[in-house]
């Protein structure tokens, strides 16, 4: 099988030495890299900028801003049978990026944003994607609750829902606890782990449930 997984942050530019990212570190997503192709299957890993390196094995494609990452989904998305979003697009970028760097001048200061493209609500419609789809939810409240409505509206087959307002888990941490929403209000709770175990277990999980279901 083929995979698509996107990975890390994207870096939206303010002016050509300052952006707006967030702490994602991309090793959930290069766990899962490694994971699937471990399990031999094919990996294109998109990925924002990240301190660590590729999974051997792996096609990586790198990008920096949130549209660099929805032009390369948009090229290779319709070649895979599973596409899986990890990565923590930046939902907001400069509107005007300034060509020379900024000097500082009136004591404050406005950043007006624009909303960036919506790589995973766009897979469906947009991009025309059949295979499975899998989305992420980090959420502070009503994890199970936001996950569902997010499975829904972006047509996904699973969502993985963790909630990061507990200290040591998803966002720049070694370990994660997640719980897997499915179609049809069903969920999965998976036990605090390392990201590669849990990476084994995602990849596991996937390749069942995007498995034709064929009759017996
Ligand atoms: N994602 C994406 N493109 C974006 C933003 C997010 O592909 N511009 C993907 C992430 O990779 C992840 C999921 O969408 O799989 C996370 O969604 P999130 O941004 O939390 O979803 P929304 O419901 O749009 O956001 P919010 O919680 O802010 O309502």
């Amino acid at each position: 099988m083929r995979l698509l997984i996107t990975a890390g942050p994207t870096r939206e530019p303010i002016d050509p030495v300052r952006f707006i990212s967030n702490r994602s570190s991309g090793r959930m997503g290069y766990a899962l890299a490694a994971a699937a192709h471990e399990a031999g299957h094919e990996v294109i890993l998109i990925s924002g900028p990240v301190a660590i390196s590729p999974p051997a094995g792996v096609r990586l494609v790198q990008v920096e801003t949130a549209r660099d990452m929805f032009e390369a989904v948009q090229t290779h998305l319709n070649s895979c049978e599973v596409a899986i979003f990890s990565a923590a697009v930046a939902d907001y970028r400069p509107l005007d990026i300034a060509g020379q760097k900024m000097k500082k001048s009136a004591e404050r200061l406005t950043l007006e944003l624009e909303r960036t493209e919506d790589i995973l609500g766009s897979a469906r419609a947009k991009l025309g994607f059949s295979g499975f789809l899998v989305g992420f939810a980090a959420e502070t409240e009503n994890l199970i609750t936001h996950a569902q409505d997010k499975l829904q509206r972006k047509g996904c087959d699973m969502i993985v829902a963790n909630d990061v307002s507990q200290a040591g888990i998803g966002f720049d941490s070694a370990e994660n606890e997640v719980t897997l929403c499915l179609p049809g209000g069903r969920t999965i709770a998976l036990p605090k782990q390392s990201k590669a175990a849990l990476a084994r277990v995602l990849i596991a999980q996937i390749t069942q449930l995007s498995a034709p279901q064929v009759s017996p």
